[in-house]
């Protein structure tokens, strides 16, 4: 059985490491736009290409191409594919409600059957980066185009040793996945929340969470320096387009009004130290970091912004804009993530 990954990025990487453990090395290829991901993952050993090689047999697609801040990645990639009879096209992206009908219909409209002529099924990705990194940890919800696409689909992800929830539609396994994250949100902004009225209070927000995190049937969640990374704010959008809660509007706003409550505690001072850049604790990306993004805004108000990560090395501190603490400087704010204190010099 030959399959491939379109979409190398994070969760296109985390497949492809999973199948090469699993499967014949041969029988594995990856396709991605992006030339720098094709030769890196090249010298690791992986089958890649920026486009699909010409006259290849492949028995099951996996599409892990990124669905922000717009479809039309997600759909180039689809209208690419010429999936042969009996074949399995399994969309693992994040996708808003409705989308795997979609493609459907964009596969009927260049003469393919999706549910006859090939299998089509939605299983989103459900990863936690820094947490579980193993494909296998974690339960799949898994939806089929037709109960024949579901039964090709459950047959395939088994054999990869995957446990599998399977739901009666596309829409459900699509909602699944945007409820996940956006539930996730939502405790954070309410955390959030509470940690700024608790500055504003002077109460210790640590001690609260503490306290009522004593109760066996209740989570309140940490803060950090907002909520960032690339799934939770789009799920949250698409899953508002479905949805249309002042719920879900409202925790976007608490997110904001946060965001700037971090900056104006700095409103006093000349110089600032980030401890910790990346997305989130743990994992070294920085793409969608509200660290970063907070450090320029302390940058533009004309505060000198020292910054420090385990993850990072000091050239990468300053290529993101910002001067790597060493333990020289006196520091009039220090920001461990969602926590902040004044006026201290930390241990170099
Ligand atoms: N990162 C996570 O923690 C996570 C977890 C679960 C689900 N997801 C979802 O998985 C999807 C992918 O996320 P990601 O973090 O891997 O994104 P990413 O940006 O890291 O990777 C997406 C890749 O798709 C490639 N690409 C774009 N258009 C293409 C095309 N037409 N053909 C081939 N390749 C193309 C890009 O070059 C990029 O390498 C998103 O829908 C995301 O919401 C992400």
């Amino acid at each position: 059985m030959n399959m491939c990954v379109v979409g190398a990025g994070h969760i296109g990487q985390h497949v492809l490491t999973h199948l090469h453990r699993t499967r014949p090395a041969d029988s594995v290829t990856a396709v991605d736009i992006d030339p720098k991901k094709v030769t890196a993952l090249r010298e690791r050993g992986f089958s890649a290409d920026t486009t699909c090689p010409e006259g290849i047999d492949v028995d099951v697609w996996i599409i892990c191409v990124s669905t922000g801040p717009n479809l039309a990645w997600l759909f180039q990639a689809l209208d690419r594919l010429s999936p042969k009879p009996g074949s399995l096209v399994s969309i693992e992206s994040t996708l808003p409600v409705g989308t795997t009908r979609a493609a459907a219909a964009r596969f009927r409209s260049r003469g393919y059957a999706p549910g006859t002529g090939f299998h089509l099924i939605h299983v989103p990705h459900r990863v936690l980066f820094g947490v579980d990194e193993d494909p296998e940890a974690s339960t799949r919800i898994i939806a089929g185009l037709t109960d024949a696409c579901l039964r090709a689909g459950i047959d395939f992800y088994s054999g990869c040793g995957i446990t599998l929830h399977p739901v009666s539609c596309p829409e459900l396994a699509e909602l699944a996945k945007l409820v996940e994250n956006s539930a996730r949100y939502l405790e954070i902004a309410f955390a959030e929340a509470l940690k700024q009225a608790c500055d504003e209070h002077g109460l210790d927000f640590d001690q609260l969470r503490q306290a009522v995190n004593t109760k066996s049937n209740v989570h309140l969640a940490d803060v950090d320096y907002g909520i960032g990374g690339e799934c939770l704010p789009k799920d949250l959008d698409f899953l508002q387009d479905w949805l249309r809660s002042p719920l879900l509007g409202a925790a976007e706003k608490t997110d904001r009004r946060y965001r700037r409550h971090l900056v104006d505690i700095a409103s006093t001072a000349k110089t600032a130290l980030l401890v910790g850049l990346t997305y989130k604790p743990g994992v070294p990306v920085v793409q969608g970091s509200r660290a970063i993004e907070l450090g320029r805004q302390l940058k533009s108000r004309g505060l000198k912004v020292y910054a420090r990560d385990p993850l990072l090395k000091d050239d990468q501190v300053a290529e993101l804009g910002f001067t790597p603490y060493r333990g020289a400087a006196d520091i009039d704010v220090i920001y461990w993530r969602g926590k902040w204190e004044t006026k201290r010099r930390l241990a170099p």
